[in-house]
């Protein structure tokens, strides 16, 4: 029953959780920085990496005494390597190596987008997650990513597709800012897309980019553009002293809940034709996909985990969601990932470099 303590440090969270055999959650530590960000509607690189040099040890150490354990006990250190902010990776991954040399115990780089594939199949409760039959479709939602992957063996995801241009959260975090309902963006819409209405007279109708007949590929960049006309108007002049018709503070409450929701209904519809298609084009007609697997921030997302639970019933599929904890960025879903390399003896080097990607 291997002791795993993770860290996460490659955007504006840092996190650190210990993880007993790869699924029992017993700390679950994340920092968020979004106080930080706020003024500038986004996360800035340098500010987050000194905030991680920060945070990151006093994380650690508050991760330790909630699972009621100290540093001795730790059987491997698991931290994402990948993809992020380079200067943010690398205080996670020096701390990581420091734990690591001085305890004398195995160190495991982890691609952080892989492990939120991991993240609805851990717990920190009594009863267990529900662990999702294979083969499997993967679906990873986030500020940095939308991608879906062919799960047949856990450790080894086979990429399908993904975006082209802006993450599925991204695009609401930029929807956040025209409507001007909050920082981060994504909780903001969802919020005010429930008080919204998307079929009610006068909303418009937002594109859903599907790109080529046989395309798993994303792009949400269209869909945004279209809010930003839906909210402000065509743009009046060119170039530099172009301005807008009008913007979110014109709109009263009800019409700005209504594009919310007309956004929302957009960015998810998009979603969910993608999985139909896959469905559609899956290689194995014999080893057709059992179960869907969900994680990343937008997995939180009301709406959207909605329809991928009726998606699973209509197709017969077990729908796997992360507890909300799990949706957003989590050392627990890093240290729980990790379990099966530790196992294998996948064990990283102590001269482990950050990559700003992902794993093809
Ligand atoms: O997985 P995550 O914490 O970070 C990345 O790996 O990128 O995802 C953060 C993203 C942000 O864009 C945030 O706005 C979005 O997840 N998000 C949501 C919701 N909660 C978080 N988007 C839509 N609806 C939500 N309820
Ligand atoms: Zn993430």
């Amino acid at each position: 029953m291997p002791l795993l303590l993770g860290l996460e440090t490659s955007c504006d969270e840092t996190a650190a959780a210990v993880v007993r055999d790869g699924r029992e959650v017993l700390s679950n530590v994340v920092a968020t920085q979004h106080e930080l960000h706020v003024r500038y509607a986004g996360v800035v690189p340098e500010i987050a990496s000194r905030a991680h040099g920060e945070r990151v040890m006093p994380g650690v150490q508050q991760a330790l005494d909630e699972a009621g354990i100290t540093l001795p006990a730790i059987d491997a250190i698991a931290v994402g390597n990948r993809p992020g902010l380079v200067g943010s990776l690398i205080v996670g991954v020096s701390a990581a190596k420091a734990l690591a040399w001085s305890l004398g115990v195995p160190l495991i780089g982890v691609d952080h987008v892989r492990a939120h594939l991991h993240a609805a199949r851990i717990s920190d409760s009594l009863a267990p997650a529900p662990q999702p039959p294979a083969p499997a479709i993967g679906l990873v939602v986030s500020g940095g990513h939308t991608t879906l992957y062919r799960l047949e063996r856990w450790r080894d995801p086979l990429r399908l597709g993904a975006t082209i241009d802006d993450a599925i959260g991204e695009a609401y975090d930029k929807a956040g800012v025209i409507l001007d309902a909050g920082y981060p963006g994504g909780p903001a819409v969802d919020k005010l897309a429930q008080a919204g209405d998307a079929n009610a007279p006068g909303v418009p109708e937002l594109p859903v980019s599907m790109l080529k007949p046989d395309s798993l590929d994303f792009s949400f960049s269209g869909l945004k553009t279209a809010l930003l006309y839906a909210v402000r108007g065509l743009p009046v002049g060119r170039g530099k002293s172009a301005t807008f018709e009008r913007d979110a503070a014109d709109l009263d409450p009800r019409q700005k809940a209504n594009l919310a929701a007309a956004f929302q209904h957009a960015a998810v519809e998009a979603v969910i034709r993608k999985l139909k298609r896959t469905l559609k084009q899956w290689p194995d007609r014999d080893a057709a996909p059992r179960a869907l697997i969900l994680g990343g921030g937008v997995s939180a997302n009301s709406h959207l985990r909605r329809r991928v639970l009726a998606f699973g019933e209509e197709h017969g599929l077990s729908v796997h969601l992360p507890k909300l904890a799990f949706c957003v960025d989590n050392a627990a879903m890093i240290a729980g990932y990790a379990h099966d390399a530790l196992v294998a003896g996948d064990h990283a080097p102590l001269d482990l470099s950050v990559v700003a990607t992902a794993r093809a």
